[in-house]
């Protein structure tokens, strides 16, 4: 491991080290408006959603790291207090891109990247019409951790309103991950495009035990790897077979044919041959 000291590194070393490790980083294309009507568009990563019940989202307008200037944005949202935040899927990205480039405060850039407003209903700025999926929401709290470039301003909102394009909502009333078809950021100038990607992974709702419930001849096991492990505890009860007879197949064997087993979900064939 090579170990960084963040309160000895150069602040741009800083961020190029959490953009790259904190990834995929979802985007949050934000509109806002101005006191006097001024409409605002322009995209942050540093977002997420943090709780259903008030349904809070949270993104951070730095500082410019160049400048040390308050972007649009920032100024913008403590102004009126609220914003919309609109989805970026794959078919956006290069106009989105766009949108971020450090055009003048008033300057429209739905007009400059090419975007279309969808009319909101509970606060003025508008949403981005071409995503599939757009909030409305209300500043609660603002927390303003310093002025110096590249300091964060955490702006903690409320959820209001949300838009969902039809097309993405499947059958059972969720959303599909495949027609969403979101973009993240990574670091450097890497994005991710999530829907290819994507892989199901079941909930470990039934599990009681852990990795020491493991027995130690197969927990220690060379050719089964913490994944492995992890998914033959995927059972209600680890299974207590009495070691009878002596497999005539070697440790090595055993192993491997039930890593093969477990790499197909069968896990209980899985237990019985590394029991056996
Ligand atoms: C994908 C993407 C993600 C970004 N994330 C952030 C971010 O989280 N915080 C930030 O301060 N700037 C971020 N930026 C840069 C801003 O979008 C850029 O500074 C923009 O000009 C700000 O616009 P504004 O002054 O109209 O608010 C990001 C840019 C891109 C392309």
């Amino acid at each position: 491991m090579k170990t960084f000291d963040l309160s000895e590194l150069p602040f741009p070393v800083a961020h190029r080290l959490l953009l790259g490790g904190i990834a995929p980083r979802p985007i949050a294309f934000v509109s806002t408006i101005d006191n006097s009507g001024n409409v605002n568009l322009a995209p942050f990563s540093f977002f997420n959603a943090f709780g259903a019940n008030p349904p809070i989202v949270c993104f951070s307008p730095a500082y410019s790291g160049k400048t040390g200037a308050a972007k649009d944005t920032l100024l913008n949202i403590l102004e009126t207090k609220e914003c919309t935040i609109s989805i970026v899927s794959y078919d956006m990205v290069h106009q989105m891109s766009l949108a971020s480039a450090p055009y003048e405060r008033g300057v429209d850039e739905f007009i400059k990247s090419g975007f279309t407003t969808l009319p909101s209903l509970k606060v003025k700025a508008p949403g981005v019409a071409e995503s599939p999926f757009v909030m409305e929401a209300k500043l609660l709290q603002h927390i303003d951790f310093d002025h110096k470039p590249g300091s964060a301003n955490m702006l903690i909102c409320e959820v209001l309103m949300i838009h969902i394009r039809e097309d993405v909502i499947n059958d059972n009333g969720q959303i599909d991950p495949r027609a969403m078809d979101q973009v993240a950021r990574m670091g450097g100038q890497w994005y991710s495009r999530a829907a290819q990607g994507l892989f199901e992974l079941s909930q470990p709702s039934t599990v009681k035990h852990g990795f020491d419930s493991i027995p130690a001849e197969i927990r220690t096991s060379p050719y089964l790897t913490g994944n492995d492990l992890a998914k033959l505890l995927d059972v209600e009860e680890i299974p207590t077979i009495p070691i009878t007879s002596i497999s005539k197949e070697t440790r090595e064997n055993r192993h491997l044919r039930a890593k093969e087993l477990i790499e197909h979900n069968d896990i209980e064939s899985a237990w019985n041959i590394l029991l056996s």
